[in-house]
């Protein structure tokens, strides 16, 4: 069983990662305008692996006899201003989402609930890959600069990612 102040927390984390979902569909709407179709996809499958994360947090809950509330979910951004600034706001925003699991962890660990920290040790994983991705592709774009060859030949390599494959080519 979970305490209310997990099961709370847990609850604010499916609408956070479902939130996630939401901006990176935005994130590859804003590709699809560019006619950058593999960033588009990347960030596609990006939005699909948020929706699962949230989905993890939802059968957890229930796995733990507890109760789901959907939240609502904010508007995504919509503008970047270019490539670089969509992959600065994703990272700006998995140190967030990185931020939000910590404060979870350590409300379990407080609460001695041993269950939720093994579930929430693969969120921990997991957001040192998604940072370190998006991190990867900011210095990547950075080297780029203005080169819209050099763009295209990465818009090539990101269109290749398959779903559950990370950018570095991990499973995810
Ligand atoms: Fe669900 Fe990108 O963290």
């Amino acid at each position: 069983m979970l305490t209310k102040s997990l099961e709370d927390l847990m609850n604010d984390q499916i609408a956070n990662e479902m939130f996630a979902s939401n901006q990176y569909l935005a994130m590859s709407a804003y590709f699809e305008d560019l006619s950058l179709p593999g960033f588009a996809r990347w960030f596609r499958l990006q939005a699909e692996e948020e929706r699962e994360h949230a989905m993890k947090f939802y059968d957890f809950i229930h796995d733990r006899n507890g109760r789901t509330r959907l939240q609502a979910i904010g508007q995504p951004l919509i503008e970047f201003g270019s490539p670089l600034g969509v992959f600065e706001k994703a990272l700006a925003h998995e140190q967030k989402v990185t931020a939000q699991i910590n404060n979870i962890y350590a409300t379990a660990v407080r609460e001695n609930d041993f269950a939720s920290q093994a579930f929430l040790n693969w969120f921990v994983t997991e957001q040192v890959e998604e940072e370190k991705n998006a991190q990867q592709l900011i210095d990547t774009l950075r080297l780029i600069g203005d080169r819209g060859d050099a763009l295209v030949m990465l818009d090539r390599e990101l269109g290749a990612r398959e779903p559950g494959q990370e950018q570095d080519g991990a499973e995810s």
